[in-house]
């Protein structure tokens, strides 16, 4: 489905003109579109159908993606549980209605307090990344009495083949335990008394377009599940992580169905429950950012479009050179040229897209699009500029889901001097 489309020469996402949403609610702005968010979760239903495993799936959002309320509700109602990686994460998901049951925790460096808190709540489990966090674990679930669901991390050693920045699986990086080192870590995890062995887990990378190596991962998670069968440690899920990749310029991105049919294959006749941890692909092609041109700016070498959005409403083009489609929400005649399309922050790396072929004149909106995963959740308010407003539209309507932040907002928790 296209969310986003041009009708009588204007870009709309569903059924709204996106010029009529910056009339309304501003620029820079974040339009999600909700039949999109309802189509990419959609598709993974489909793909467990297909493969005979819906009965025991479970689909848990990673927040970090996206954290907007409204986003987490949506995904609640269609029955998805959540991948947090924090207690603020963990705190998002049951304001928006999520059930703590469906909760995982993921993450290198939780907090004693987060465990207290995600162990208070009753989450469905912990991915656990290293000995001593089974360890501390162990001991905030024997102070509060209860014992904690655990799975651990491992890290197979697979080559996602995706951006260094978010490859996670290779041995060289920071997250999950060697996974040759799993049998003794499994075996002092089930001899301690304030946890519970559910699970093994992994997440190998990001925007990882093709599907071999998670089929890879998840055979050596099959393999270690029967090697710590012999040694009496029963495991009931395998979480598979995420890692799903999406089309920004002209990737050959798999439907949910494709994507995940090497990795079923190889957990197919298994009785253990299956997790999955999408993100990226459940929001990123679902949402854009919309920017209006503030100058146009010919010099001797290159042009520039400086627009009112900025890195910090967008980081990933300025942290991974990531590509975003940028396109004129009112298409105009007239010569194209090349741009940069930049944003008024002080920082050389302050791009959204370099050497774009534009027609272009100063007031003109631009969408950035597929800026639904880590565009919002990533931003910041360098340079004192307010975090942007985002919109939901659902057909006709437009929801408003988070109000631009004012000025006053951002220095509020800060003091004078004596
Ligand atoms: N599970 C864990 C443990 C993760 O660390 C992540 C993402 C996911 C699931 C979801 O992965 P996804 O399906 O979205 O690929 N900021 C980067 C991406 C960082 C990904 C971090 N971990 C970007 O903008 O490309």
């Amino acid at each position: 489905m296209t969310p986003f489309a041009t009708r009588n020469g204007a870009l709309h996402a569903e059924g709204v003109p996106l010029a009529e949403i910056a009339r309304r609610f501003g620029t820079p702005c974040y339009v999600y579109s909700r039949a999109a968010l309802t189509t990419a979760f959609a598709d993974y239903r489909t793909a467990l159908a297909t493969h005979g495993v819906s009965d025991r799936s479970l689909i848990c959002y990673a927040v970090k993606a996206n954290s907007n309320l409204a986003i987490l509700n949506l995904f609640a109602r269609l029955g998805a549980g959540f991948d947090i990686v924090s207690g603020g994460e963990l705190d998002r998901v049951l304001a928006a209605g999520g059930e703590a049951g469906k909760v995982l925790f993921s993450g290198v460096g939780k907090r004693r307090s987060e465990m207290a808190q995600a162990l208070a709540a009753g989450i469905r489990c912990f991915n656990v990344e290293s000995e001593s966090e089974l360890a501390a674990l162990n001991e905030v679930a024997l102070a509060h009495g209860v014992r904690a669901p655990i799975s651990l991390r491992v890290n197979p050693d697979v080559d996602a083949k995706t951006h260094p920045y978010i490859s996670t699986g290779l041995k060289t990086a920071k997250f999950g335990v060697p996974i040759e080192d799993a049998p003794a870590l499994y075996r002092r995890a089930a001899d301690l008394p304030g946890l519970a062995v559910r699970g093994i887990d992994c997440h190998i990378g990001s925007q990882l377009l093709d599907p071999a190596p998670a089929a890879e991962a998840a055979a050596k998670l099959v393999q270690l599940a029967d090697r710590l069968a012999t040694d009496g440690i029963a495991i009931e899920h395998l979480d598979v992580g995420g890692g799903k990749g999406i089309r920004y310029r002209d990737e050959a991105a798999l439907s949910a169905t494709d994507y995940l049919a090497p990795l079923l294959k190889v957990l197919a006749g298994r009785n253990e429950h299956l997790l999955f941890e999408p993100g990226r692909s459940l929001v990123g092609n679902a949402g854009l950012l919309l920017s209006r041109v503030e100058v146009l700016k010919h010099g001797a070498e290159k042009s520039f479009a400086v627009i009112d959005a900025a890195m910090n409403d967008l980081l990933r083009p300025a942290l991974y050179d990531a590509w975003h489609d940028i396109v004129p929400v009112q298409p105009r005649q007239g010569a194209a040229k090349l741009y940069d399309v930049v944003g008024p922050i002080c920082e050389s790396g302050d791009f959204l897209g370099q050497g774009r072929e534009l027609a272009l004149a100063e007031g003109d909106l631009l969408a950035v699009m597929s800026a639904g995963a880590y565009g919002m959740a990533m931003s910041s308010n360098y340079n004192t500029r307010p975090r942007v407003a985002e919109v939901m539209v659902d057909g006709d309507r437009v929801h408003l889901i988070r109000r631009r932040e004012t000025t006053a907002e951002l220095y509020a928790p800060e003091s004078l001097l004596p």
